[in-house]
């Protein structure tokens, strides 16, 4: 799949989007996601909590990507989606673990749980097991949520036999090379797209750096 054509129906771990396991996975039947949560503080106090993506998390997904400026929406599904389509929707809070898995991170709000970012992992297109994608809400941007989400994600993927990975972006997403980076991924042009960096990495996933 080239970015050029995603959109919110055929990003990873959408609908229509082919499976395609590299060597090493194979995960025939699927499974309930684990129960994963971790709570974490921000450096003024604010508790995140990062959880499992579960089937009734549709509402609080729905109402994140809505919040998304163009711009973040743009960056992640690779143009601007105002909202996700109801088989999108499904897809994305129904995960098949350990094919795939999502992350939200989540904050409490007057007593209102409120997601601020998502990272999950699907069957991608490319030469790597999975392709994942992150993507945390604008007023959250910078505080390190982005990173805590793919440290847990990358974790995980590890822990299933996940050894190698990779996501598709917009060349000019700074925040995201700058991300991609940090956890030591390898960065190059996409052959079929010259506007696209591919980052790839092989190898066990690093906990980032922090
Ligand atoms: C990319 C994105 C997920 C980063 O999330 P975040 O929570 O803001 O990132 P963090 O605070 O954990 O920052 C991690 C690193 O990313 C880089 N980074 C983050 N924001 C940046 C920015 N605005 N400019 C440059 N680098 C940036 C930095 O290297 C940073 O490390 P540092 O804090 O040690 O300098 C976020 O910007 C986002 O949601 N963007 C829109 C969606 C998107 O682009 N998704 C990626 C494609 S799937």
């Amino acid at each position: 799949m080239s970015p050029r054509q995603a959109n919110a129906d055929n990003i990873p771990g959408s609908i229509g989007i082919h499976a395609h396991y590299g060597v090493g996975l194979s995960f025939p039947s699927p499974m309930n996601p684990p129960d994963y949560k971790f709570d974490w503080k921000l450096d003024d106090g604010t508790v995140i909590a990062i959880r499992t993506m579960r089937p009734d998390d549709a509402l609080i997904e729905q109402d994140f990507v809505r919040s998304l400026s163009p711009r973040s929406s743009a960056m992640r599904f690779f143009s601007p989606v105002r909202e996700l389509s109801a088989a999108a929707l499904k897809k994305f809070t129904n995960t098949d673990f350990p094919n795939e898995m999502a992350l939200l991170a989540t904050v409490d709000e007057n007593g209102t749980e409120r997601e601020i970012g998502v990272a999950r992992y699907a069957p991608g297109s490319g030469s790597a097991q999975v392709e994942f994608a992150v993507v945390v809400a604008d007023d959250w941007q910078c505080k390190g949520i982005g990173t805590e989400l793919l440290r847990h994600l990358f974790s995980i993927e590890s822990e299933v036999g996940i050894n190698s990975i990779e996501g598709l972006i917009l060349r000019e997403n700074k925040a995201m090379l700058g991300l991609a980076r940090k956890f030591g991924f390898s960065i190059r042009r996409d052959k079929e797209d010259a506007d696209i960096v591919l980052e790839y990495k092989g190898i066990q996933i690093q906990a980032g750096q922090d």
